[in-house]
């Protein structure tokens, strides 16, 4: 198979992962949802197809295996990962082309007859959007990092993690006791979800650092009445509260350089048309490079809610959530991954990621590496994200030379 047939299969198999939904129209996976396990399945077809071994782990991650060539004495693999579960309504290629672009590279080798003198292992995290549960939660699991209290954490619905974790066919037990992965390194080729390579006429670039995030849940009490008999002049109206809560969270992004803040979710109770609502609950985040400023901008924001809080006589209980420190990626695979763009006779442009990503855990344990590929208009979160079969396969070139470099090195 060419380069050129590997990213139109590439391509053709985003659109099939993409049936795996748990809504109708559009993409919503969660973490241990049927369609997702679907998904993790026929990714591990793809896997096993392509020459590798393919388990899952307790927690339900796809791990696919490259063995080393023979009498290799390095056990230690280096890992290629993407994710597979998505935000509601998501877009076909974030965190699927980490996984399906890892599946074409070692496609490519194994077609070639070629081994390395190191394991590659590829995998599907199940779990880095957090729309369910928390963010970047698979690879934390993965990686060995503590869960605190995060087993007992209930859905939407009320099911615990270690309840989901079981009915996705995970060994909730096992997770008790897991050991560190050793590992070379870890690649995660995703879309820019920005709009910089688009701009530069660049199909990849490499990822310097990501972005710091702090984030919490913000519930706002004022006093549930009837919609029809209740006087303007007497009502505790939690929504009209939490209405100036969003304005400020936007005003205090715009008034910060460098910073984005975003309500991304509210939930009104008792939520009907007739009652004033008595409830409000927001989940507040901001992001920037440095972490100083993200906890100075939240520490800002919850200042100016306490003020709408006070003057509209309604209450605020403020809780911080799972954020996560800025990371910066690892000097010499950042050289390598330039020196593979270059090879293919690109600019390599190094660039920040405003998106979080499953590397923020992995680089806690080991040096890693992202090499982000060009989306229309930057457009991500959203289903009319895209990317194009020649910027696929630009990415897949880029990563059969960066592996190749690790052999040489
Ligand atoms: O939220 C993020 O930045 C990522 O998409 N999980
Ligand atoms: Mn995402
Ligand atoms: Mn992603």
């Amino acid at each position: 198979m060419s380069f050129h047939d590997l990213a139109d299969q590439l391509m053709s198999r985003s659109d099939e992962l993409a049936a795996f939904s748990e809504m109708d129209g559009g993409i919503t996976r969660r973490y241990g949802t049927p369609p997702l396990k679907s998904a993790m399945e026929l990714a591990a077809k793809w896997m096993r197809e392509a020459g590798l071994e393919t388990e899952f782990d307790a927690f339900g991650n796809l791990i696919g295996t490259y063995a080393a060539e023979e009498g290799s004495a390095e056990s230690r693999p280096f890992v290629i990962g993407g994710h597979l579960d998505s935000v509601r309504d998501a877009g076909r290629y974030d965190g699927t082309l980490g996984v399906l672009s890892g599946i074409a590279t070692i496609q490519h080798l194994h077609n070639e007859g070629k081994r390395l003198p190191f394991p590659v292992q590829l995998i599907a995290f199940a779990d880095e959007e957090g729309l369910r549960y928390s963010t970047l939660l698979a690879s934390r699991v993965w990686a060995g990092l503590p869960l605190d209290d995060r087993l007992e954490q209930p859905d939407e619905d009320g099911i615990p993690l270690v309840d989901a974790i079981r009915a996705f066919g995970g060994d909730s037990d096992a997770l008790q006791h897991r050991e560190t992965p050793e590992i070379l390194g870890f690649l995660e080729t995703h879309i820019e979800q920005g709009p910089i390579l688009e701009q530069e006429d660049l199909p990849v670039g490499v990822v310097s650092s990501i972005v710091g995030s702090e984030r919490a849940w913000i519930t706002i009490r004022g006093m549930a009445g009837h919609a029809g008999t209740l006087p303007m002049t007497m009502r505790k109206d939690a929504l009209a509260a939490a209405a100036e809560a969003v304005l400020a969270v936007e005003a205090v992004g715009r008034e910060t350089e460098g910073l984005v803040a975003t309500v991304g979710e509210l939930y009104v109770r008792p939520g009907a048309s007739n009652v004033v609502p008595g409830e409000v609950r927001l989940a507040c985040e901001v992001r920037h490079a440095s972490e100083e400023t993200c906890v100075q901008a939240l520490a800002e924001i919850r200042t100016r809610i306490q003020e709408t809080c006070e003057r509209r006589g309604t209450t605020l209980v403020w809780e911080p959530t799972a954020g996560y420190r800025g990371t910066a990626m690892d000097e010499g695979l950042r050289a390598r991954l330039r020196d593979a763009i270059a090879a293919e006779g690109y600019r390599p442009l190094e660039l920040t990621s405003g998106a979080g990503h499953d590397a923020i855990n992995i680089a806690r344990i080991a040096p890693v590496s992202m090499l982000f590929v060009r989306c229309k208009d930057g457009i991500s979160h959203n289903p009319a994200e895209s990317i194009t079969a020649a910027d696929a396969e630009a990415a897949i070139r880029v990563m059969v030379r960066f592996l190749d470099s690790l052999v040489s090195s």
